[in-house]
């Protein structure tokens, strides 16, 4: 278990750009932590870190459930579970065919789907514990 604070939203990027090496083609990160925790910002650095010719793409996929970001050498794939109520509304996205086409990818609000995510999957807690401080908790 490894724990990072961040200060700002620079230092998060920073956090995201150090735990983007352990993220190559087939990689899952699983991110936790609740509405402003910094889950978006997070995906922000980690897509500059690994994809820098995508990162004009990166929104909040807050309207959209996955975002693909495909780059020269990898692809990004980024989920917001928030509004997806069952597997049969995952199934739908496509998550279980994104999975197994070797690029990143990402969940945002993972704790609704635990069951779902890949034995292998790094997991990342960002916890809210002051205006602009967030705890990153890795396992
Ligand atoms: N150190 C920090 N790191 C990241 N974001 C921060 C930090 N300090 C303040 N913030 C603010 O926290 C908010 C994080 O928003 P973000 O959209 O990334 O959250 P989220 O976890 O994706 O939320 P949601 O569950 O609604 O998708 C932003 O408004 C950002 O400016
Ligand atoms: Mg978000």
């Amino acid at each position: 278990m490894e724990i990072y604070t961040s200060n700002s939203i620079a230092e998060t990027e920073e956090i995201a750009k150090e735990i983007a090496k352990r993220l190559t083609n087939g990689g899952f990160l699983a991110l936790y932590g609740g509405m402003g925790a910094g889950k978006t910002a997070f995906v922000r650095g980690l897509v500059k870190a690994l994809c820098p010719e995508c990162l004009d793409l990166v929104h909040s996929p807050t309207f959209a459930i996955v975002n693909e970001y495909r780059g020269n050498n990898i692809d990004i794939f980024h989920f917001d579970l928030y509004r997806l109520t069952d597997e049969d509304d995952l199934y739908s996205t496509g998550f279980y065919d994104y999975i197994e086409q070797g690029g990143v990818t990402i969940t945002e609000w993972s704790e609704l789907f635990e069951n779902e995510l890949p034995e292998d999957a790094i997991k990342l807690k960002i916890e809210n514990v002051g205006e602009n401080v967030r705890r990153f908790t890795l396992c």
